[in-house]
């Protein structure tokens, strides 16, 4: 499912959809995409929908980001700055917070190679080719995550 996003308050509306559909089990969600495009805002304005009070910063220079929320624990990884080696040292992060009962977040996971958990819920975040003020985000569907996509167009379309 691909939606169109114009302005930040569109984006915030699509993120507050997308997290309210969010349950204790957690989600396992990578960003991949133009650089600029979105990604840390989408997941920033997920954040503060769920009431985490931490100030939500890109982080780039430090990988991995921790934050409480009453849902459940929340990671958020930033694999721009990996390097080849710098991959083997978060796999187990990586395998650990893909189980239930965690939300983690990875941008840049083209980075991440062959190393992605296969229930990843993949998200592509891109410029529009004709409008630079236009964003696409593509929700890629798979056998796990039907339900909750159409429950997203529901809850966007609406
Ligand atoms: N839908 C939008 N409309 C306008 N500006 C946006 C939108 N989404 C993000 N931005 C802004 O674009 C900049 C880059 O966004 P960011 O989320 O950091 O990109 P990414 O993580 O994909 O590299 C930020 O200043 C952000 O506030
Ligand atoms: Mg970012």
């Amino acid at each position: 499912m691909k939606i169109k996003v114009k302005s930040l308050e569109e984006t915030k509306k699509l993120a507050c959809a997308f997290a309210s559909l969010i349950s204790k089990k957690g989600m396992f969600i990578t960003l991949t995409g133009d650089i600029g495009a979105g990604k840390t805002q989408f997941i920033r304005y997920i954040l503060e929908y769920l009431n985490v009070k931490d100030k939500v910063t890109s982080p780039s220079f430090v990988i991995l980001n921790e934050y409480k929320s009453d849902l459940c624990p929340i990671y958020h990884f930033d694999l721009y700055r990996l390097e080849e080696k710098g991959l083997k040292s978060i796999i187990s992060e990586l395998r650990e917070y893909s189980k239930e009962g965690y939300l983690t977040f990875i941008e840049w996971a083209e980075f991440a190679h062959d190393e992605i958990p296969k229930n990843a819920f993949k998200i592509n975040v891109c410029y529009d080719d004709n409008d630079v003020d236009i964003r696409l985000f593509e929700f890629i569907e798979d056998e796990n995550n039907k339900e909750f996509i159409e429950n997203l167009s529901k809850k966007v379309t609406k």
